[in-house]
């Protein structure tokens, strides 16, 4: 598997009918590869259904105390309370994908329960620089039928200035919401895009295709990893 990710700009295709393993088993790779210097290996996850990745992931990292070196972060994160069932954190620790049993080494929420959206960009920000040395190693992205990643939609005017920022209208529902920027998410040296189901297939051709308005287009050491089936040209 971990012939599949690609160390050039060019994505790397994984069709396969068993998404969730296939991707955990390169995320897993990945990060048993390490950052570059000594220091925890940093790894940011999106909501949505490509998260699903987390459990046979921290399953299989577990094994052997990896997990307990991984500082993580999230993509995106929507401005709503951790019980509300929009929260991506909330929902992946509802879910049993998050255990506070078995803790990364560190956790960084990209919105706290009663902040407002700049108090959470500032308190990220700050994190971003302090304990992630401003930079990721390893992403896990979703996609939406629209070519969107994180909070990153197709469109929309470029958050510069910045690794994370505020958006107050996002087409996907709940419309605010704290995202990375595609410079942060631009750090990993290899990032991982689940794309489950045929609702995809018109974004992933277009990402195939090199399509520059998908922010997922150009990220350093893409890998697609989906079910879909015949991209391309390709069975
Ligand atoms: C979010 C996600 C978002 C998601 C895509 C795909 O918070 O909304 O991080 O970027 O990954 O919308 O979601 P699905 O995989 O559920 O289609």
């Amino acid at each position: 598997m971990a012939d599949a990710v690609s160390t050039d700009a060019a994505p790397t295709l994984k069709v396969t009918a068993s998404p969730i393993s296939d991707a955990a088993r390169l995320l897993a790779d990945a990060i048993r590869a390490g950052p570059p210097t000594t220091g925890p290996v940093r790894l940011a996850i999106p909501g949505g259904s490509a998260v699903k990745v987390l459990g046979p992931l921290r399953e299989d990292l577990g094994t052997d105390g990896t997990w307990s070196r991984v500082a993580l972060t999230w993509v995106d994160e929507r401005c709503v309370p951790f019980a509300d069932p929009d929260s991506n954190r909330g929902a992946a620790y509802q879910g049993g994908l998050l255990d506070d049993a078995a803790p990364p080494a560190l956790e960084l929420p990209l919105y706290d329960d009663g902040e407002s959206p700049a108090e959470a960009v500032a308190r990220v920000q700050a994190a971003w620089s302090t304990s992630f040395g401003a930079a990721l190693d390893v992403v896990l992205l979703g996609m939406g039928e629209d070519g969107h990643i994180a909070s990153l939609f197709p469109g929309a005017a470029a958050l510069r200035g910045g690794a994370v920022a505020a958006i107050d209208d996002s087409p996907k529902p709940p419309p605010r919401r704290i995202t990375l920027t595609r410079e942060a998410l631009a750090t990993a040296r290899t990032t991982v895009l689940v794309a489950l189901g045929e609702g995809k297939r018109d974004a992933l051709e277009r990402v195939l295709a090199g399509d520059e308005t998908l922010p997922a287009v150009g990220l350093p050491g893409l890998c697609i990893v989906t079910d879909v089936n015949g991209l391309g040209g390709r069975r």
